[in-house]
């Protein structure tokens, strides 16, 4: 039966109490970063599983930050994905190092560790995989290759709230993590972020380099070059609530995303991410594969939305094809750092997945009529 209402490919699960939580904050007059933040940072701590948590005000930072901790600086070589929001790259840049683009596995999404062997030089210094749309990459095999090359490893957990391997959170894979809560995320906070790391010694680093460099005793000694990626208060407070949440909020995710699975498994003429054994999804995104020759992205999303089904492309650029890769002579270190020609790159898996995907609705407002209705009109399209 056809709907009235566009089932939305992205909603906002906030409630009353993330209201009364923000209000509280304001009526104290605290807003600066000071008690829910300390707050939301133990709570993190003990949901993810990883000693050391900093807040920090966006996940792009999140990521900057980790990777000037880690002293990843110019000339140092990257290595990550294409085939994820440009922040990952982006966070790269910023330090003057250089994003190294390596293929994924075309079955995951998720960076090809025999790729990654291939693309170490002298030069590398870190490998970033991200656990792209919440599918936990294969940390095993690139932890060993980081071992074995003397390489750091920095996880982009950005969409990976509640994915975790044999039972152990992301991000407890590598020296240092990135956290996003950007408003459509899994736990989200309008903005907000988070770095996550086991290495006390290089938290404190984390902690003060995100407050200017400071103790962390607070004053107006610096002692290392700094930034302010400090969270505001209220962002904390939505957090707090959200964490209070997080179970209730991620097993609908989970719901959703086993019920896709599950009604989509004979669907010949798509293919869903594959998941690792003993690896679990975030379900943050669902984003499947067109398989069937001459059906194209364009056509099958406007297909579903004429049937008030929400979907979209997400990365259908990958990072080295943006026109600010294309052309780095506006990025100011490109006078000083010898950049790769992005223009020559190709990773012919990412691209192809990069034309073939879209996405379908995973918010926790989905119903399992909704579930139902849009698995049942994709399967009628074919
Ligand atoms: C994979 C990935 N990395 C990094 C980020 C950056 O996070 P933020 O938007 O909070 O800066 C995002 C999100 O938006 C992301 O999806």
């Amino acid at each position: 039966m056809m709907r009235d209402k566009m089932i939305p490919v992205v909603d906002v699960d906030i409630k009353e109490a993330e209201l009364q939580a923000v209000q509280d904050v304001v009526k104290s007059k605290y807003l600066v970063e000071g008690k829910n933040a300390r707050s939301f940072e133990q709570k993190f701590s003990e949901f993810t599983g990883t000693k050391h948590v900093t807040t920090v005000v966006n996940g792009t930072c999140a990521l900057h930050l980790a990777l000037t901790a880690l002293e990843i600086g110019p000339k140092d070589e990257v290595i990550t994905t294409p085939y994820t929001f440009i922040a990952s790259s982006n966070s790269i840049l910023f330090t003057g190092a250089i994003p190294k683009f390596v293929d994924i596995d075309p079955e995951t999404y998720n960076l090809n560790p025999e790729k990654i062997e291939e693309s170490i030089t002298k030069n590398t210094r870190a490998i970033m995989p991200v656990h792209i749309f919440g599918n936990p990459c294969d940390m095993g095999a690139i932890k060993d290759i980081a071992e074995d090359r003397n390489l750091l490893v920095i996880e982009d957990c950005a969409q990976a709230h509640g994915a975790s391997i044999d039972g152990k959170h992301v991000g407890n894979f590598s020296d240092v993590a990135g956290y996003s809560f950007y408003g459509t995320k899994n736990l989200v906070g309008g903005e907000g972020g988070a770095v996550t790391t086991n290495n006390e010694e290089l938290s404190e680093k984390i902690k003060s380099i995100k407050n200017h460099g400071r103790s962390p005793a607070g004053g107006y000694a610096h002692y290392l070059i700094g930034y302010n990626f400090r969270m505001t208060d209220m962002t904390a407070a939505i957090m707090n609530v959200q964490m209070d949440r997080a179970e209730e909020i991620l097993t609908k995710r989970h719901y959703n995303g086993d019920r896709y699975r599950d009604l989509l498994k004979d669907t010949e003429e798509i293919q869903l991410q594959k998941i690792l054994p003993k690896h679990q999804h975030s379900d943050y995104i669902m984003a499947p594969l067109i398989l069937k020759e001459g059906t194209t992205q364009e056509q099958i999303i406007g297909y579903l939305k004429s049937k008030n089904i929400g979907s979209r492309t997400i990365y259908s650029l990958l990072s080295y094809q943006q026109p600010c890769y294309q052309d780095l002579s506006n990025w100011p270190l490109s006078r000083v750092i010898n950049y790769p020609d992005y223009s020559k790159v190709k990773c012919l898996i990412s691209e192809n997945i990069a034309k073939r995907h879209f996405e379908l609705p995973m918010v926790t407002s989905l119903t399992e009529e909704n579930l139902e209705y849009i698995t049942e009109t994709l399967k009628q399209y074919f």
